[in-house]
């Protein structure tokens, strides 16, 4: 059982270099030793950052059902597998053991089966966290189909624009989701999508709310008299380590999102490999990550990882203030979590209610915090490591992407000592290199630059779904030969990493990642609106927030400057979801751009934050002139 689980520091260095030396027989050894093939593969590695193309096990065969449950219930069918907290405190957690998952899982595949999902095809997955959700993915992946994960807090257009650009012949959902003390009528949002989605011929609809909805005949069935109806057992399909397992979408800095595909085998050796680390995972802990399945984090470490390790992991329904700030430390009092993955979002939300939560929960059971999806502020990492942790419960800082597929930098617990706001060191077999603005490398510490990776790992997004030549422009033509992360990072004097932030135009706000691009295009279809651009300004809770400045249409009217605010969130909310309201608006005369048109962000994110200290020259600017206006009515 060599190097699966490393123990302590030097333990790290040492297979660290073995992994960089020879990544090839490094990883066969890790999949050969850990997983269930049905046959070996031919080539471990074959990649060229160029064209770019990566492949891992080629010639492999497998089901990563297989792995995440079959190979467990010799000894392991009656360990729970997911542990289900309802939304309603008061309804009862659900265990579901492996045996439970096996036959569930059987029966949702059978049924995709009979209604005609074969090797290959595209499904649509727009649920919320209830277990069917994991059932639904593992249902796809045993015969072959390919997961498209929508979350379920984005809007009918986005969701009409991700099953399109997918092309899914099918869409799970449910009738409604709970959100705290909301309920959200999630099949309308399916309906209206599906007004501009002709390939979805069948729709499978798992009764949650039990809400009034409309069944379109011959399209819309309930899930659950179809399962009743179904076998429990199921043979998989064999799949080649490089077929396709997922797609999921990430924003970018065109209106268009990106599909990003991982495949099989390099996936599963590689989300199963960090979660054993970064978690320090052991058998009998209780592994919760609060994220939800619609996000990469879910699908890797709540899903993938955890199962492939014949883990319990937690899935929640709900939300962390409902139905108080309580919530999230009652639920790890109930069920003695040991593991705890959340957002920095969420601990600053936590941290603003103080510790009277905290102090009346049992948190002794807790043995590693987690974060990710955004830099964590030193006051928020402080707050989790005192109040959460107590100092005993070391953080894993974890950075990484959907493009990554999994951890690619972070401590690992009890063997790195760790550094507040420092996703520290680089996991093993991930090379790292900062780069300089004119695309040379920065090498040594104290280092500043933009975030590359060197060499390929094994879960590596192999292209973007339909349009690998933006997956070649996007990640590897910043640099040569290099795969570009779009973020900022710092090494320090020991060789730690701390990210500094994105580069280009996304933002993270609450963990999402949002490209700027299609907010704009929202608000441009606003009637009176000529342009906009948006910018994040720094937010106690969420990270950042978003400021939108908007020029307006010369009519000559008057217009009311609050109604056209709330009628452009509507917009935004309508094309993309909720997540993406802007916190400001400001309306202005006209947008600072360069002689060749191009809107200079950085000045009005500078103003944004109300840092004007240093906003550059700005004579050579098409329009200087609009500066002053701009910050003469910063919001
Ligand atoms: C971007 C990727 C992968 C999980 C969820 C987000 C930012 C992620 C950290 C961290 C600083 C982080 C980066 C990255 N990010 N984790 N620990 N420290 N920044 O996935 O939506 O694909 O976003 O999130 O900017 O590029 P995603």
């Amino acid at each position: 059982m060599s190097n699966y689980h490393i123990k302590h520091l030097e333990e790290y260095y040492q297979v660290y270099r073995k992994s960089v030396r020879n990544p090839e027989s490094f990883w066969e050894e890790i999949a050969e030793e850990h997983f269930l093939w049905r046959k070996k593969w031919d080539t471990v590695l074959s990649w060229d950052f160029k064209k770019p193309e990566v492949k891992w096990f080629e010639g492999a065969k497998l089901n990563i059902t297989e792995n995440c449950i079959d190979r467990h219930l010799a000894t392991r069918g009656d360990k729970t597998a997911i542990l289900f907290e309802p939304n309603d405190p008061k309804e009862a957690a659900q265990h579901i053991t492996y045996k439970d998952l096996y036959h569930r899982v059987n029966k949702f595949a059978n049924v995709l089966k009979a209604k005609g999902v074969t090797k290959g095809d595209r499904v649509c997955v727009y649920l919320p966290m209830i277990p069917e959700l994991a059932v639904a993915i593992l249902a796809c992946a045993r015969i072959g189909a390919i997961h498209s994960v929508v979350f379920a807090g984005f809007s009918s257009i986005a969701l009409a624009t991700r099953i399109n650009d997918a092309d899914c012949k099918m869409v799970i959902t449910s009738d409604g989701s709970y959100r705290g003390a909301k309920s959200i009528d999630l099949k309308g949002i399916v309906d209206e999508a599906l007004e501009d989605c002709k390939g979805v011929n069948k729709v499978l609809v798992v009764k949650r709310t039990k809400s009034e909805i409309m069944m379109k005949a011959g399209r819309d069935e309930w899930l659950q008299p179809l399962l009743d109806d179904a076998s429990d057992e199921l043979v998989a399909t064999v799949m080649d380590a490089e077929d396709p397992l997922f797609i999921l979408y990430t924003s970018g800095s065109t209106g268009m999102p990106k599909g990003m595909v991982h495949s099989t085998g390099g996936y599963l050796v590689y989300t199963a490999y960090t979660f054993k680390n970064v978690f320090q995972y052991r058998e009998n802990d209780i592994y919760w990550c609060t994220a939800d399945i619609g996000w990469i984090t879910g699908h890797s470490y709540i899903v993938y990882g955890p199962l492939a390790n014949g883990a319990t992991t937690v899935m929640f329904e709900g939300v962390p203030s409902y139905p108080d700030y309580g919530r999230f430390w009652d639920i790890v009092e109930k069920h003695k979590i040991t593991q705890f993955y959340t957002a920095p979002t969420a601990i600053r939300a936590l941290a603003k209610e103080g510790v009277t939560y905290i102090d009346t929960h049992d948190l002794s059971s807790l043995k590693v915090l987690g974060t990710v999806g955004e830099p964590i502020n030193e006051e928020a990492w402080h707050w989790y490591d005192d109040n959460v942790g107590k100092r005993k419960a070391p953080i894993v800082d974890t950075w990484w992407q959907t493009e990554t597929g999994g951890i690619m930098i972070t401590p690992i617990p009890f063997c790195t000592p760790t550094k507040p706001t420092y996703a520290t060191l680089p996991f093993i077999g991930i090379q790292p290199a900062l780069m300089d603005e004119n695309g040379k490398e920065i090498k040594g510490d104290q280092a500043d630059g933009r975030l590359c990776i060197k060499f390929p790992w094994p879960s590596i997004a192999r292209t973007i779904w339909g349009n690998h030549q933006r997956y070649k422009d996007t990640y590897f033509s910043a640099y040569e030969n290099m795969y570009f992360t779009g973020d900022g990072a710092l090494r320090d004097e020991v060789g730690y990493y701390r990210i500094t932030g994105r580069v280009d135009d996304v933002i993270i706000v609450s963990g999402h990642n949002l490209g700027t691009a299609p907010i704009e295009d929202a608000i441009n279809e606003h009637p009176t609106v000529s342009e906009s651009a948006i910018v994040g300004f720094p937010h106690d809770i969420k990270g950042n927030a978003l400021y939108g400045y908007v020029t307006l249409k010369e009519t000559g009217e008057s217009r009311n400057h609050d109604n056209l605010r709330k009628e452009i969130n509507q917009i935004i909310t309508e094309q993309i979801g909720p997540i993406a309201k802007l916190d400001k608006i400001q309306f202005t005369n006209g947008l600072p751009k360069t002689r060749s048109g191009k809107i200079m962000r950085r000045i009005l994110r500078k103003i944004a934050g109300k840092d004007t200290s240093n906003l550059g020259d700005t004579s050579t600017l098409l329009n200087p002139e609009c500066v002053q206006e701009i910050m003469d009515n910063v919001l």
